[in-house]
């Protein structure tokens, strides 16, 4: 099958045939993909610094949404036909940009119907991160006060509307082009990253107290998001770069891990409304590197692939 992704760690993406799906083992369903998404973590993948489970030459891409087209022995639950969604790591065979992708059933989330395709296959990542961020490394509770720091992004953005979602208030950074939709997003106030003076204006809006966890989804940016915690606050980052721990803070570094249960709540969530998650482009399978380019830039929302 004609897939995007690459004949060796670090070559650039290109279209390439791969073997056709093998027959399906124990569990594991056939997916027709409908859209996959593309984020940073992707160039992550090409260069190998990320094993998600398969060496090239490989499809990238963990994450997908599509129509399931056949089930392996044991798969219970789920049936021909059925739409679903998944972030499939570790890889059964190749990665989700493809026409067909072998995953276990296990890993799946119900596709709600008000849900298109492209926002279905560019959501799993992202919204694990956010979820798990929340309700695993915080265990963010009603009436906290919680610092999102890199809310204009895709990830960023969706963990304000789980902390929200939780009853925390939320205080945000955001440059002016994003400010908007994370208020939208529920956050109570956005202040500008621009102004080096940021963690100072985010100490004032706490009175002062303390923020009581703080999650850091901007690169770079996980030393100031440290400094309004208050003593024995927390902060989660997902930026891979967790500072010494200071002032009895907790402090954790969240790598997103496959979670059916998590996706199908807050995939449910997005289908209610009660999530702010914009698609910022869609691309045809074929131009995948350029949807990768789009995707690392970093700005206005997530990258769908359509197939
Ligand atoms: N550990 C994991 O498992 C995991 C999972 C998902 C993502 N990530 C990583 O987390 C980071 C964020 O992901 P994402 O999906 O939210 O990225 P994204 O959609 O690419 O967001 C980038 C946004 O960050 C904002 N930003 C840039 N510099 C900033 C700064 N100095 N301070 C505050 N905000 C800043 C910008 O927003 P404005 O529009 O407001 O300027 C930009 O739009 C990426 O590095 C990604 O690789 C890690």
């Amino acid at each position: 099958m004609r897939v995007a992704g690459i004949e060796r760690f670090g070559r650039v993406v290109q279209t390439l045939e791969v073997a056709e799906p093998r027959a399906l083992r124990e569990g594991e369903v056939l997916i027709e993909v409908k859209a996959a998404g593309v984020g940073n973590w992707d160039d992550i993948v090409r260069v190998g610094a990320w094993e998600v489970g398969r060496a090239p030459p490989m499809a990238l891409g963990v994450e997908a949404a599509g129509i399931i087209a056949a089930l392996g022995p044991g798969v219970e639950g789920w049936s021909v036909g059925d739409e679903a969604l998944t972030h499939p790591l570790p890889l059964a065979d190749q990665g989700t940009w493809a026409p067909w992708l072998i995953a276990r059933a296990e890993l799946l989330a119900r596709k709600p119907a008000l849900v298109s395709w492209a926002v279905a296959g560019a959501f799993a990542v992202p919204a694990l991160t956010a979820f798990q961020v929340v309700d695993d490394a915080l265990r963010v509770r009603p009436g906290e006060t919680l610092l999102v720091n890199g809310a204009g992004g895709v990830t960023g953005g969706l963990i304000v509307s789980f902390a929200v979602l939780r009853g925390a208030r939320v205080l945000a950074t955001a440059g002016p082009s994003s400010r908007q939709q994370v208020i939208r997003a529920g956050a109570e106030t956005a202040v500008d990253y621009h102004d080096a003076d940021w963690p100072r204006r985010i100490l004032v809006a706490t009175g002062g107290r303390g923020l009581d966890a703080a999650a850091n989804a901007a690169r770079g940016g996980v030393a100031a998001a440290l400094r309004p915690v208050r003593d024995g606050g927390r902060l989660a980052t997902i930026t891979s770069d967790p500072p010494e721990p200071e002032r009895g803070i907790d402090i954790s570094s969240v790598y997103v891990r496959p979670d059916a249960a998590q996706l199908e709540r807050a995939v449910q969530a997005l289908g209610g409304g009660g999530l702010e998650f914009k698609l910022g482009a869609r691309f045809p399978l074929a131009q995948a590197g350029a949807a990768l380019e789009r995707a690392k830039r970093g700005t206005g929302g997530a990258v769908a692939l359509e197939l």
